[in-house]
């Protein structure tokens, strides 16, 4: 759950604001009763701080909703349901250009300036399992990496925002 977390707060949250337009989506395949998804929208987002325990809270409380195929709002901004990894894939690449996080992937800083509306996918301290990276790859339009060394997801994350807001103008 902690690393959960602070891959939310890395994602959204500003000093003193918030990211527009942002989407996380954490997809547990771990029990109970998996898979199971959370999506946050920034722009909805109401009553969450960048701390940990703000941030699990509102994803604890949306666990505990039954959920099925089409997402249920739990709090403003924030919804579950429960859809499969190529379920999901399948709804995210209609509105975003998906991209893998992969130590040995081409360097982002390369192609930041060419990307529309990209989604990065990321894997869990473990990684991404051999058949869902394969899936992964049905999807993704590149893989990318942020570093030559391995590091945290929320790193990547922290990496890839600063690598978009050097080619965004706001
Ligand atoms: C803690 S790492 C997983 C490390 C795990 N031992 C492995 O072998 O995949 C979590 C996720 O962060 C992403 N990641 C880590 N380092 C990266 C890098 N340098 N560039 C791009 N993505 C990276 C990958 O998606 C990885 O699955």
């Amino acid at each position: 759950m902690d690393i959960l977390c602070r891959c939310i707060s890395q994602a959204i949250f500003l000093s003193h604001s918030i990211r527009r337009s942002v989407e996380v989506y954490l997809l547990l395949l771990g029990d109970p009763n998996p898979p199971r998804v959370v999506k946050i929208k920034s722009d909805e987002v109401k009553r969450m701080s960048p701390d940990e325990r703000s941030v699990a809270g509102l994803i604890r409380k949306a666990l505990k909703f039954k959920a099925g195929e089409k997402w249920v709002e739990t709090n403003s901004g924030i919804l579950t349901s429960k859809k499969n990894l190529k379920r999901l894939l399948e709804e995210l690449s209609n509105s975003y250009k998906i991209y893998y996080m992969r130590e040995d992937g081409k360097d982002l800083r390369k192609l930041t300036d060419k990307m529309e509306n990209p989604l990065f996918i990321l894997g869990d301290h473990l990684g991404v399992k051999k058949e869902d990276e394969k899936l992964i790859l049905q999807f993704a339009k590149d893989i990318v990496r942020v570093s030559n060394r391995s590091l945290m997801a929320e790193q990547c994350i922290t990496i890839a925002n600063y690598e978009l807001d050097r080619v965004t103008k706001y």
